[in-house]
C-alpha cells in the first residue's frame, strides 16, 4: 500500500455541545471515531463557538454540556491515548484564521451554503440573521484548515461545509501561493533532495500530470513527506509543483461520510433531540426499559391476534440495528402470523440496548468521579492542538505578508 503523507492521514471532527448525547450520536458518530483513532492521527473537539452561533441568547446550555459531552466521548471509547481531544475556544488560533479567511471569502459562497437557509427555516424560533451564523461554515473551514486535516468525518448535512472548505483553501493557495520565479524555485528544490529522490519525484509528477495517475500523486506526496531535510517553503512548492499550480499552504480536505446506518428514533424517524425521540446514553436503565416498552408499533396491529407488518413498525428498525438474522427471522414470521406479541418482540431490543449501554455508563461514572482527569485530558489535547495551529497560522501570516512584527 502507498503510504499517505501525514497531513492526509490527519483526521479532524467536531461536535456542538448543545445537550445530552444519545444513541444516535453513538451509532452515527462516536463508533466511527473510535475506529478511526486506531488508524489515523485524530483530533476531536468540542465546537463551543459553533454552538454559540445558534444559542447565543442562552449560552448556559453550552457550558452545561461541554464536560458531559467529553465524558460521553470517553465513555463511548474515544481514547485520549490515541486521539487528541480539545475545546475549540481553548485554541484561539481558529478565530484568527477564521478572520483572515473571511477577507477572501465571497459573500455569495456563504449565502449559497444550503444549511444557511435550511436552518433559518427550521429554527424559526431563533433569530439566525446574524453575522456569526452566516460565518458558521467558514469557521468550520478554519477548524479544518488550521490542522491541515486530510479527512473530515461528517454526516451528509455537513458535506457542503467541507466542500466550501475546499474552495476556500483553493482560493487561498491561488492568491497567496503564487510567487515570482515559482518554477525555478521548484526546480532548485527538487535538486536539493538528491539525485535519486529527485528522479523519483520527477517520474511521479510526470505520471500524474500526463496520465492523471493518482497513485503516482500519492506516492510523490509520501516521498515529500518523508524528506527530513527540506524546509517548509520548499515543501509547499514541491507539493504545489506536483499538481501544477503554486505553493500549497492549505491542503484541501475530503469529507469522510459515516457509513453507519441511520439510528432510528423511538418513532421511526431519525433519532434527534428536536424530534423528542431519543434515548440518551446516560438515561437510567429502568427508564430506557420503560420507554422502549411503550414505544409505538405498527398501528394497524390493534389486537394481539391481528397480524402486523414490520415494515410499518419502528421496532423493526431497531431490530435492524441490534438483532442478528435469527432474531430478525423470528420477528418477521412472528409478526406477520401474529405468532408473537409486540411486548415479546421488543424484549431482544431492550436487552441489546441495555447490554450496549452498561459499559458506557460504567465508564462514564469513572470519569464523573474524576473531574480533574477529564480537565487534564482536555488541557493536554488543547496544548497539542495549539502547537499545530500556531505553526499553520505562522505560515498563513507569512503567505499573507503579515509577518512584519
Ligand atoms: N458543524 C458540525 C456539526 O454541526 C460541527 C463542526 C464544527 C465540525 N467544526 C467542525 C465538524 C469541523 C467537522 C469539522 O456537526
Ligand atoms: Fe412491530 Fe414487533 Fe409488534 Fe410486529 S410484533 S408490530 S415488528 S413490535
Amino acid at each position: 500500500m502507498t503510504p499517505v503523507p501525514a497531513q492526509h492521514s490527519r483526521v479532524l471532527s467536531g461536535m456542538r455541545p448543545t445537550g445530552k448525547l444519545h444513541l444516535g450520536h453513538y451509532h452515527g458518530v462516536l463508533e466511527n471515531w473510535v475506529e478511526l483513532q486506531h488508524e489515523y492521527e485524530c483530533y476531536f473537539f468540542v465546537a463551543d463557538w459553533h454552538a454559540l452561533t445558534t444559542h447565543y441568547d442562552d449560552p448556559s446550555i453550552i457550558s452545561e454540556s461541554v464536560w458531559d459531552m467529553v465524558i460521553d466521548w470517553l465513555a463511548a471509547g474515544v481514547n485520549p491515548g490515541e486521539a487528541r481531544l480539545f475545546i475549540q475556544s481553548r485554541v484561539p488560533e481558529h478565530a484568527e484564521l477564521h478572520l483572515l479567511l473571511s477577507m477572501i471569502t465571497p459573500l455569495g459562497w456563504l449565502e449559497r451554503v444550503p444549511s444557511y437557509k435550511d436552518q433559518q427555516e427550521k429554527l424559526k424560533e431563533r433569530d439566525l440573521a446574524t453575522y456569526g451564523f452566516l460565518g458558521y461554515p467558514l469557521l468550520q473551514s478554519a477548524d479544518i484548515l488550521i490542522y491541515k486535516a486530510g479527512q473530515v468525518p461528517v454526516g451528509e448535512d455537513q458535506v457542503a461545509h467541507v466542500e466550501l472548505t475546499r474552495e476556500v483553501a483553493r482560493r487561498f493557495n491561488h492568491l497567496y501561493g503564487r510567487e515570482a520565479g515559482f518554477e525555478e524555485k521548484a526546480i532548485q528544490a527538487i535538486k536539493k533532495m538528491g539525485k535519486k529522490t529527485a528522479r523519483l519525484y520527477e517520474q511521479y509528477r510526470k505520471a500524474y500530470q500526463e496520465q492523471g495517475d493518482h497513485e503516482a500523486l500519492a506516492a510523490a506526496r509520501a516521498l515529500l513527506e518523508s524528506q527530513q531535510n527540506i524546509n517548509m517553503g520548499d515543501r509547499e512548492r514541491l507539493f504545489g509543483y506536483l499538481e501544477g499550480g503554486g505553493r500549497i499552504i492549505l491542503p484541501e480536505p475530503q469529507p469522510l461520510l459515516t457509513k453507519a446506518p441511520k439510528m432510528p428514533g423511538l418513532d421511526g424517524q431519525k433519532m434527534s433531540k428536536s424530534y423528542g425521540n431519543t434515548i440518551a446514553l446516560r438515561d437510567q436503565p429502568e427508564d430506557i426499559e420503560k420507554t422502549l416498552r411503550t414505544m409505538p408499533t405498527d398501528t394497524s396491529r390493534v389486537r394481539r391476534n391481528d397480524p402486523g407488518d414490520p415494515e410499518k413498525c419502528p421496532v423493526w428498525q431497531w431490530h435492524e440495528v441490534y438483532s442478528d438474522d435469527d432474531v430478525k427471522n423470528w420477528v418477521q414470521t412472528g409478526c406477520r402470523s401474529a405468532g408473537i406479541g409486540c411486548v415479546e418482540c421488543k424484549q431482544p431490543v431492550i436487552d441489546a440496548v441495555l447490554r450496549e449501554i452498561k459499559p458506557i455508563q460504567e465508564r462514564a461514572q469513572e470519569y464523573i468521579e474524576q473531574p480533574e482527569l477529564v480537565r487534564s485530558i482536555i488541557a493536554e489535547g488543547s496544548e497539542a492542538a495549539r502547537d499545530l495551529a500556531r505553526a499553520t497560522l505562522d505560515e498563513v501570516r507569512h503567505a499573507m505578508s503579515l509577518n512584519y512584527r
